[in-house]
């Protein structure tokens, strides 16, 4: 099990399967893309199941979420979920996408054992998507989301960060376009993990000020009762219900007191957290000829020294050295 010194244990892995991403979002990274991972540094399909395979049989994984960079551009995607799927036992799996090419893939990773995805949108609006992503794909996304709808593999969760002056005005139509659409729409506050380090607490579209925005259109109230577990979006049942709404305050009221969570990125490291400064190289354990038993070992180890939090209130918070895109989002 992967526990750590406050007693909170890691039973959601998230895994990164590229750094490199075909949109360039403002909030995540510059216009020319970044320095990407060679490939001989990166995890190969084989080791990637076989570190899979450890965390589920060994250490108590149950979730696996597949993420990037962008993970459709991986081209051992639906193998790599059709060997997961084979495990004993088997994690319930779903994939971090904004979308562009599920149309083409979303069949193809439902057969293989895929159980749902999460697609990122922030914009109802072509001309904001093309300023914001910096790239004229978005009806591109939108059919990847109905596609993904209509091969089942539901519920499909949308993610949208607002930015000021972009889109920060798009909160009511996004949440009154996903009900329509069947879409569970979850809002995230923007946090610091730009490879440009442009990130500023002032001014940032809080959970609050969403909160406000949508309760102009909608009658929002909390769903079940206020405790949220680990699960980062706190959920309001819209308009009575059915349909609710997420809000993932990472940067106003954060969840690392409960958090679940292990990840490991395209290259192999774990790390214990979005915005951990320290990584534990697994890719070298595994090149080293390790067994199985040593290579869980190293990554209980590298849990057991999770710290407390983000850090992200403290004032002498440092944001890592690598952005969004290269740990896996
Ligand atoms: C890094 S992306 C990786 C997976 C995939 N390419 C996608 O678009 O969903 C995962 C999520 O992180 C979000 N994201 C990226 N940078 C962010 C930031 N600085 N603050 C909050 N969310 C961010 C994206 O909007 C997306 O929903």
């Amino acid at each position: 099990m992967l526990i750590d010194t406050f007693g909170r244990v890691a039973t959601d892995l998230r895994v990164s399967l590229t750094d490199r991403c075909n949109l360039r979002c403002t909030y995540c990274m510059p216009e020319e893309g970044l320095q990407w991972l060679a490939k001989p540094d990166l995890l190969t399909d084989d080791e990637i199941v076989r570190l899979i395979r450890i965390a589920v049989t060994d250490l108590g994984v149950t979730e696996v979420r597949f993420t990037g960079g962008e993970p459709l551009l991986r081209p051992g995607l639906v193998g790599i979920v059709e060997r997961c799927a084979a495990l004993e036992p088997r994690p319930r799996m779903s994939l971090t996408t904004n979308g562009i090419g599920l149309k083409r893939t979303a069949a193809a990773l439902k057969a293989a054992g895929l159980d749902r995805v999460n697609v990122s949108l922030d914009t109802l609006r072509p001309d904001v998507f093309k300023t914001l992503t910096r790239r004229d794909r978005h009806q591109d996304v939108l059919d990847g989301m109905a596609a993904a709808r209509d091969a089942g593999l539901t519920p499909v969760k949308v993610n949208a960060v607002l930015m000021p002056g972009l889109n920060a005005d798009e909160a009511p139509d996004l949440l009154g376009w996903a009900i329509a659409e069947g879409y569970e729409l979850r809002f995230i506050e923007q946090m610091p993990l730009d490879a440009q380090h442009g990130w500023k607490r002032d001014g940032m579209i809080t959970a609050g000020d969403i909160l406000d925005s949508l309760r102009t259109r909608f009658t929002l109230t909390p769903e079940g009762s206020q405790e949220r577990g680990s699960a980062p979006a706190e959920r309001w049942v819209v308009d009575g219900g059915p349909h609710t709404v997420g809000v993932i305050a990472s940067v106003t009221r954060p969840f690392c007191r409960a958090c679940d969570r292990t990840r490991l990125t395209a290259d192999g490291q774990v790390r214990t957290c979005l915005f951990a400064t320290e990584e534990t190289d697994l890719r070298a354990t595994l090149r080293s000829d390790a067994s199985d038993a040593e290579v869980a070992e190293i990554w209980k180890k590298a849990m057991w020294g999770k710290k407390a939090g983000s850090g992200l209130d403290d004032p002498s918070f440092l944001q890592p050295d690598r952005p969004m895109s290269a740990i896996g989002g």
